[in-house]
């Protein structure tokens, strides 16, 4: 665990709002090695999902910069931004958003038909066999429990072999024993593809399972954690 595949310089985000601004991001310095597991907690509203967001460049900081991957994203037109989050990182989100309409394996090839990305079937096969729903292949996101339907998502974003995974409270809708089962899966396979892990939750037991914890608190990364 070496390289750096996450560095954010001096990150900021403001969001204005009527007449005032709301400074979600503060001068923020994170950096992530490869392969590593990092969680990320702190209260509501401390900006969590924010930094999450520009890590995977689904957002723009009104300063600073982040690099992913030997990117500075902070540079990039939305149109390469776009490429980046297709090819690099696999998005799980607490809404699971599988599209109700495409059956679990339809759903879960969905990004790869989008980049018009060859569709590797073995990787697929081993994905829902690891985590165990290769038999709801088949079914519709409706007919699945909550976690299947998180497993699932969890198969669409390694699916196309990003480099980074990025997870925004996955276990928000689950119970404890689902939550645990979900995140020991994530773990093992980010090691297993040798992807770098970054997890947001407000569960401390999940929080722990990481290489390391990292605070936020009012848009600033807490020191000494
Ligand atoms: N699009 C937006 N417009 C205005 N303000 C926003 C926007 N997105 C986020 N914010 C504000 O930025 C701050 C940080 O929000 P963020 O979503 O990053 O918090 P969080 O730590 O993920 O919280 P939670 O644990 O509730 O998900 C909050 O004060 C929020 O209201
Ligand atoms: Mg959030």
């Amino acid at each position: 665990m070496e390289k750096t595949i996450v560095k954010t310089k001096s990150l900021s985000k403001h969001y204005h709002v009527h007449a005032h601004t709301v400074i979600a991001l503060d001068g923020v310095d994170f950096e992530v090695k490869e392969r590593e597991f990092v969680s990320i907690i702190g209260k509501s509203g401390c900006g969590k999902s924010t930094l999450l967001h520009m890590i995977g460049g689904l957002d723009f900081p009104t300063s600073g910069t982040i690099i992913v991957d030997g990117m500075d994203l902070s540079k990039m037109k939305e149109e390469q931004l776009a490429i980046f989050r297709r090819r690099k990182a696999g998005f799980i989100f607490q809404q699971y958003n599988l599209i109700p309409d495409l059956n679990i394996y339809d759903n879960i090839t969905f990004p790869l038909e989008l980049d018009g990305a060859a569709v590797d079937k073995e990787l697929i096969q081993e994905l829902v066999k690891e985590l165990h729903i290769a038999d709801k292949l088949e079914m519709f996101p409706s007919m699945l429990s909550g976690g299947e339907q998180q497993r699932a998502a969890i198969a669409r974003a390694l699916a196309i072999k990003p480099a980074i995974i990025l997870a925004d409270e996955p276990t928000g809708n689950l119970d404890t024993s689902a939550s645990h089962e979900v995140i020991g899966l994530l773990k093992v396979m980010a090691e297993k593809y040798q992807q770098t892990l970054i997890v947001i939750t407000h569960d401390l037991d999940i929080a722990q399972m990481a290489d390391r914890i990292v605070r936020l608190q009012d848009g600033k990364i807490e020191k000494g954690k």
